[in-house]
C-alpha cells in the first residue's frame, strides 16, 4: 500500500502526485460547482463500482454537468488508475468538477468539465470504535432543504457536514446527526442512519435529505437476504433514543455501532448483535465481489 498516490488522473492522463494540479479558476475550487464519489478497494477489487458510476452521472446530470465519458469509458478509468497505484486495499475519490471558467460563477463560462481520480489508502475510524460502539450528537447544523439542493446529488458542497463534523469534535463525540429543516432525522456528516426497532431496519428516505448510499442499499439487500423488515420511515430524535440498536453506513465506515446519541444510552449501550451481524457480513461480501484488478 502506498502513503500517497502514485498517479493520479486528470481528464484522461496519470500524472504523478507532483504533478498533478489544477488552475485555480477550477469552478470546483471557487464554488464547490461539481460532484464525487468515493468508492473502496477491497483485496484489489473496486466495490459496487457501477453503482457509484451510476450514481456520479446521475447527481452530474441533475446539476447539468456534462460527464466527459460513457459508463464503460469511466470504468476504465478507474480501473487503470486503481492498477497504476497498486492499492489493494484503500479508497477511490473521483471528482468531476465544471471546469476553468472565469472568476464569476456563472457556470457557462465553463467549457470542459473535469475528471479527477485519486487512490489512495482508505483513512477509517479507529478499531475501537467497532468495538465498543460510537457516541454521536445532534448538530446544530441542519441539512439544507431539498428546494435548495436535493441530498442525492453528491456534490461537492460539504460545508455544512464539516461544520456539523467540528461540533462533534467540540463535544468529544466521533459523529454528528444532522437534521432537516423539519427537525427529523437526515443523516450524518458522511454517514447513514439506521435504527434497528422491534426487529425491523429503519433508515429516513432520500426526501427526507438523506443521500441514497450505496452502503445503505447494501444494508437492504442484506436484510432482505437475511429475512428482516426493512422500511424507508420519517425518523426522529426520539427513534434513536428508544431503538434496540442504531448504526450508521458509508463506503469508508462501512458499519459502525452507535451507543449513544446527545447522552442517552442507545439500547444496551453496547453494539447490537444485528448490527455485529450486518457489519460481518458486508465486510464478507466485499471481499469476495467481483473479480481482482491486478
Ligand atoms: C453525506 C453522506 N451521507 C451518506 C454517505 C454514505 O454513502 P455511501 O454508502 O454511498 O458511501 C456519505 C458517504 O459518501 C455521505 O457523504
Amino acid at each position: 500500500m502506498s502513503e500517497t498516490p502514485r498517479a493520479v488522473y486528470i481528464d484522461g492522463r496519470l500524472h504523478p502526485p507532483e504533478e498533478a494540479t489544477i488552475s485555480v479558476l477550477d469552478h470546483g475550487l471557487l464554488y464547490g460547482d461539481g460532484v464525487f464519489e468515493g468508492i473502496r478497494i477491497y483485496a484489489r477489487r473496486p466495490f459496487r463500482l457501477d453503482a457509484h458510476l451510476a450514481r456520479l452521472e446521475a447527481s452530474a446530470h441533475a446539476i447539468a454537468l456534462l460527464v466527459p465519458l460513457d459508463r464503460a469509458g469511466l470504468a476504465t478509468a478507474v480501473r487503470d488508475t486503481v492498477r497504476a497505484n497498486r492499492q489493494a486495499d484503500g479508497y477511490i475519490r473521483m471528482v468531476l468538477t465544471r471546469g476553468d471558467g472565469s472568476l464569476g460563477l456563472d457556470p457557462l463560462s465553463c467549457h470542459h468539465p473535469r475528471l479527477i481520480i485519486i487512490v489512495a489508502e482508505v483513512s477509517v475510524y479507529p478499531p475501537d470504535h467497532y468495538v465498543d460502539g460510537i457516541r454521536v450528537i445532534t448538530a446544530a447544523t441542519r441539512q439544507v432543504p431539498m428546494a435548495s439542493v436535493d441530498a442525492r446529488i453528491k456534490s461537492l458542497n460539504y460545508l455544512k457536514n464539516v461544520l456539523a463534523r467540528l461540533e462533534a469534535h467540540e463535544a468529544g463525540a466521533a459523529e454528528a446527526l444532522m437534521l432537516n429543516h423539519e427537525g427529523f432525522v437526515a443523516e450524518c456528516t458522511a454517514d447513514n442512519v439506521f435504527v434497528l426497532s422491534g426487529g425491523r431496519l429503519l433508515t429516513p428516505p432520500a426526501s427526507e435529505g438523506a443521500l441514497d448510499g450505496i452502503t445503505r442499499g447494501v444494508v437492504r439487500e442484506l436484510a432482505e437476504r437475511a429475512g428482516l423488515a426493512f422500511e424507508e420511515r420519517r425518523l426522529a430524535r426520539y427513534d434513536l433514543f428508544v431503538a434496540d440498536e442504531c448504526f450508521l453506513t458509508g463506503t469508508g465506515a462501512e458499519i459502525v455501532p452507535v451507543i449513544a446519541l446527545d447522552g442517552r444510552t442507545i439500547g444496551a449501550g453496547t453494539p447490537g448483535p444485528v448490527t455485529q451481524r450486518l457489519a460481518a457480513e458486508l465486510r464478507e461480501l466485499a471481499s469476495r465481489e467481483g473479480e481482482p484488478l491486478f
